[in-house]
């Protein structure tokens, strides 16, 4: 059985939604708390697919996991476990985030290499020099990381090739707890970084330079939990998604508790695009107003244009007048989407890393596949601006993502339902008693 979500397109949209609480920045808080054992306390977390694997492996570790309403609660005084399943890091990359602060514990860690990814090659080796110019040993046995650190981690120098979130995040993770002082150079700057940050300093760690390029850190010999509930910061690629829809379906839309000081780029691009935005505290109003313009987008780090949003505004950009450059920088094989958004009517050419889109085009519904998260969302937006019905599969993508996103698009109209496909049995040659 597969589920896909029917959506009906072409109706104007119109109303508030609430943003919820960012996975990229939840699913690192939940790996530091295996640096200090004790109970940690979270608020505005999201209710996903990814946040309940992170949830599963510390459960595997030896931790307790407990949601009472608003507070997610997790206790890891009696975690003892030091390995990551495949079967969870295949379910979800980011698994690779235990790693640091493992070692850094317990002196010790066996994680499964993630393999590749339907966006590209994405590659650890960032994380694995890293861990070693703090004193590790790492080898890779039978498609597992082995680190070890016996007398434990020691302050170093490491400088990235390119600023990594996942490799920024796990790797201050290890150097909270190492002997000296850490330098992380050609750090990533992304606000997720940022709170990773400081919910370690809130657990007593000393950090300088969060929010720049140059992180410097003074190991401590232990930390303790934060003594108040810490609320997960705004998804702001959520909120990045769903700025783009009037400018795809007309209509007007309020954004709830956003954080518009992580979104300028995005925001500053969307204005040139010509949709109208204003930000007022933790509220983003959007509209369209007039015919769209088209656009150069090239991804980069925070605080550059994000690449999870690169699907989106190509959605967008279908509906501008002209030619609109996408550039992906980030990762090769990130434009999977550009296959599916053909097929529903979009003109696009691809140039190697370049996405070339020509609009106006009105797009038309189809089936289609998700292949990747961002993929999917972009999926929902062009399925929401089309004329007749699409059906989109590949959720489980969607899911690990998007907080409710049927129910919220529902409330502003949107003609959405999720609906269960029975896989037909085929018969003759290809059918189930056929052998291969
Ligand atoms: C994180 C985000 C993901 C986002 C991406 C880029 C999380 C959980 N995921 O992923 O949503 O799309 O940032 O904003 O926060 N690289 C290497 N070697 C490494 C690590 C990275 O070559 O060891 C390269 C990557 O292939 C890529 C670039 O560095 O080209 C940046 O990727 P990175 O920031 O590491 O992405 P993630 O942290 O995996």
């Amino acid at each position: 059985m597969r589920e896909y979500l029917e959506i009906e397109g072409g109706y104007p949209l119109r109303g508030e939604i609430p943003v919820s609480g960012a996975k990229n920045a939840v699913l690192p808080a939940l790996a530091a708390t295996l640096l200090a054992p004790g109970t940690y306390r979270f608020t505005n977390w999201p209710r996903l697919l990814d946040l309940c694997t992170m949830l599963e492996l510390l459960e595997r570790l030896g931790a307790r996991v407990e949601s009472r309403g608003e507070i997610l609660e997790v206790d890891t005084s009696s975690v003892e476990g030091v390995e990551a399943p495949y079967e969870l890091v295949r379910r979800m990359r980011a698994s690779i985030l235990v790693l640091g602060p493992l070692v850094a514990r317990f002196g010790r860690a066996r994680v499964a290499l993630p393999g590749g990814c339907p966006i590209g090659k994405r590659p650890v080796d960032f994380h694995l020099r890293g861990l070693e110019r703090l004193g590790a040993r790492i080898e890779i046995r039978h498609g597992y990381i082995l680190a070890r650190a016996e007398r434990g981690l020691s302050g170093a120098e490491i400088v990235f090739n390119v600023p990594s979130v996942t490799a920024t995040e796990n790797l201050l993770m290890a150097a909270v707890l190492a002997r000296g002082r850490t330098e992380i150079r050609n750090a990533a700057r992304e606000p997720e970084v940022v709170f990773l940050g400081e919910m370690l300093r809130a657990m007593g760690a000393r950090i300088e330079g969060l929010g720049t390029d140059h992180i410097v850190v003074y190991g401590c010999s232990g930390l303790e939990p934060p003594r108040e509930p810490l609320r997960i910061i705004p998804d702001r690629i959520e909120a990045g998604t769903y700025l783009m829809l009037p400018g795809i379906t007309g209509g007007e839309i309020t954004l709830l508790a956003a954080e518009p000081r992580h979104l300028e780029t995005p925001i500053l691009r969307l204005r040139e695009a010509g949709l109208e935005i204003e930000a007022e505290g933790q509220r983003l109003y959007a509209r369209a107003r007039g015919p769209l313009a088209p656009l150069e987008i090239v991804t980069a780090p925070y605080p550059g244009f994000p690449t999870d949003l690169q699907a989106q505004i190509m959605v967008l950009m279908t509906q501008a007048r002209g030619l609109s450059f996408i550039t992906e920088n980030l990762f090769e094989k990130r434009f999977q989407h550009v296959f599916e958004l053909r097929r529903m009517g979009a003109e696009i050419d691809l140039d190697d890393r370049t996405a070339v889109v020509r609009g106006p085009v009105r797009l038309q519904g189809a089936e289609v596949e998700a292949s990747d998260l961002r993929a999917s969302a972009c999926l929902v937006l062009a399925a929401l601006g089309a004329e007749g019905i699409s059906r989109i599969y590949g959720l489980e993508h969607l899911d690990r993502g998007y907080e409710r996103m049927e129910a919220k698009l529902s409330a502003l109209g949107a003609r959405i339902v999720r609906k269960t496909h029975e896989e037909r049995e085929t018969l003759g040659p290809c059918g189930p008693g056929a052998r291969g």
